[in-house]
């Protein structure tokens, strides 16, 4: 008789697997009847570009969590822009790995490179960060946003919030396919396949230099023996017309692009209502841009 999944995520419901042999699905992942345990899955959730957009992130977990994903990384600036930083900060704790992503570095920091608008969301994320000094809560915040890594390297996998020849910074737009030097000198730093956010674009970038974006690939990537550059978009500010969260689900060798709806609106009325966050902070969400 199979146990039951404790995972992470509390999935323990035993009576999905009584009475079956093999393999049963879940979500996109299969729980091996016969040897009580999940069976050489590899099953990740990777999700990046929260931008302290609480709505979003919540939206994206309960759909992690329904399809019985327990192992998330998240690619970084999980605040900036948004009207929730420390609640973002805190929800992201048990995640398996997080990235440090500019925005959280310009918030620890100094804001460089930013325009205004960006800048003046730095000041006021820095402010909620700062709020109630000295508490354990607070502390912790800190620390944590302070330990992040700028790049995290498994075999074949990288996994980076800009590029692998800047993790922190360096944008990889679509139209990048078209500057042959700047996409080999990256591609060489790659040994497989790197992940990586911060255009807030979803695709993958292929080595002979085509950008496919999700919806021409019919949402499912097959990695292969070529190299590839994975963006998995944003789940706090999409920018590529789509307002729902994108992130996407490595399941052994398949990608697949999800997009998940939120309440933008909430957001937005709570982006508007804070001085310091310009409103178009706010307007962008509804149009995913
Ligand atoms: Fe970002």
């Amino acid at each position: 008789m199979p146990l039951f999944i404790l995972c992470k995520w509390g999935i323990n419901d035993r009576s999905v697997f009584e009475g079956r042999e093999g393999p049963v699905e879940i979500g996109f992942t299969y729980f091996d009847c016969t040897r009580n345990s999940f069976k050489d899955i590899a099953l990740r959730a990777i999700i990046s570009d929260i931008h302290a957009n609480l709505e979003a992130l919540e939206a994206v977990l309960t759909d992690i969590r329904r399809s019985g994903i327990a192992e998330i990384y998240c690619l970084g600036d999980v605040i900036g822009y948004g009207p929730n930083p420390c609640e973002c900060i805190e929800l992201v704790y048990p995640f398996d790995k997080c990235l440090l992503g500019n925005h959280d570095q310009a918030a620890l920091f100094d804001p460089d490179g930013f325009n205004a608008s960006a800048e003046r969301a730095v000041f006021w994320t820095r402010g909620q960060l700062e709020a109630a000094a000295g508490s354990e809560r607070q502390q912790k915040r800190w620390d944590y946003l302070g330990e992040l890594p700028r790049l995290v390297r498994e075999p074949n996998f990288m996994y980076v919030h800009g590029s692998a020849r800047n993790p922190l910074n360096e944008y990889v737009f679509p139209e990048d396919i078209y500057n042959e030097r700047k996409m080999e000198r990256i591609f060489s730093l790659v040994e497989k396949y790197c992940f990586q956010g911060h255009t807030h674009i979803p695709g993958v970038f292929t080595e002979d230099l085509n950008f496919l974006a999700p919806e021409e690939i019919d949402f499912t990537y097959e990695l292969g023996a070529k190299k590839v550059l994975i963006n998995v978009g944003s789940v706090g500010q999409p920018r590529n017309g789509d307002p729902r969260s994108s992130y996407v689900v490595l399941d052994q060798n398949t990608i697949h692009f999800k997009r998940v709806e939120y309440d933008f609106n909430k957001t937005a009325q709570k982006i508007y209502a804070i001085q310091d966050l310009d409103n178009f902070l706010g307007d962008r969400l509804k149009e995913g841009r």
